[in-house]
């Protein structure tokens, strides 16, 4: 549904945030995710907790972001997947970039545009309502972790479908092992998947990337795990992994 561009809306500020006009909108899709795709209790909680999310003290990110900046064209077009509430596609518009952001949670897009972030795109980073090659690069910073890590390598093959040959990608997710539910203090609920190094390197290279940086950042206050920072670049011949992949 969502490769057809006709149905998704980028919406200016102070518009309506859709991904469809049509009246079986919001609960239709619902339902049709978790039937079709999966999509779970996740985006439930994000939109239950966006106004507290939106308010949070977000990590500067400051080495991460000049990193990707660095990998992009100057007012390259850029896509936050799974933006929250926008705080780090504001920070790349800030660096001279045009951001799209998308996520799945319709109550973080409503706090990010609100919050002044111009294009928002509602929808799942396992089926992107983009063209091929359309974007210099993508930002997925802690949103890639919330897939069951079977479906990590669908969102992958999508970020790679949308990025040129030569196109950025900066990937965080949590170092660990396995997956799990995490329930905040009042019961809400987000899944969690934990990749090791070797593993997160692995399937960005299955996906047709070059993984060129990285480093180790420790866990936040609160946090319990490492952040992988990756950061690739789309492989000149676009195919497949050394493994023949
Ligand atoms: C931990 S938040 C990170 C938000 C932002 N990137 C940041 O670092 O502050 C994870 C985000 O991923 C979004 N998300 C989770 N699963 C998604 C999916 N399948 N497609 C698009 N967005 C998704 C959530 O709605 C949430 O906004």
């Amino acid at each position: 549904m969502y490769r057809d561009a006709r149905h998704v809306q980028i919406v200016p500020s102070g518009g309506p945030i859709s991904a469809r006009k049509t009246p079986l909108n919001r609960g239709f899709r619902r339902v049709l995710y978790r039937m079709l795709l999966g999509v779970d209790e996740t985006i439930t909680t994000y939109d239950r907790l966006a106004a507290r999310y939106a308010a949070r003290t977000t990590y500067p990110l400051e080495r991460e972001l000049t990193c990707f900046r660095r990998m992009i064209p100057t007012s390259g077009l850029v896509l936050d997947v799974g933006c929250g509430a926008g705080q780090y596609a504001r920070a790349l518009e800030a660096r001279g970039l045009r951001v799209v952001g998308l996520d799945l949670s319709l109550g973080l897009l409503r706090q990010a545009q609100a919050a002044g972030t111009d294009r928002l795109v509602c929808a799942d980073m396992r089926c992107l309502p983009f063209a091929d090659d359309c974007s210099d690069g993508c930002f997925v910073c802690a949103s890639l972790l919330h897939l069951p890590r079977t479906q990590a390598p669908k969102a992958l093959s999508e970020f790679r479908r949308v990025l040129g040959t030569g196109g950025a990608l900066y990937i965080g997710v949590k170092e660990g092992e396995g997956e799990e539910w995490v329930a905040d203090q009042e019961g809400y609920e987000r899944f969690f998947a934990y990749y090791r190094l070797e593993e997160i390197d692995w399937l960005i290279q299955a996906a047709g990337f070059e993984v060129v940086d990285g480093w180790i950042s420790p866990p936040g206050a609160g946090q319990r795990h490492n952040w992988l920072n990756r950061f690739a670049v789309v492989r000149a011949c676009g195919g497949a992994h050394p493994s023949g992949l």
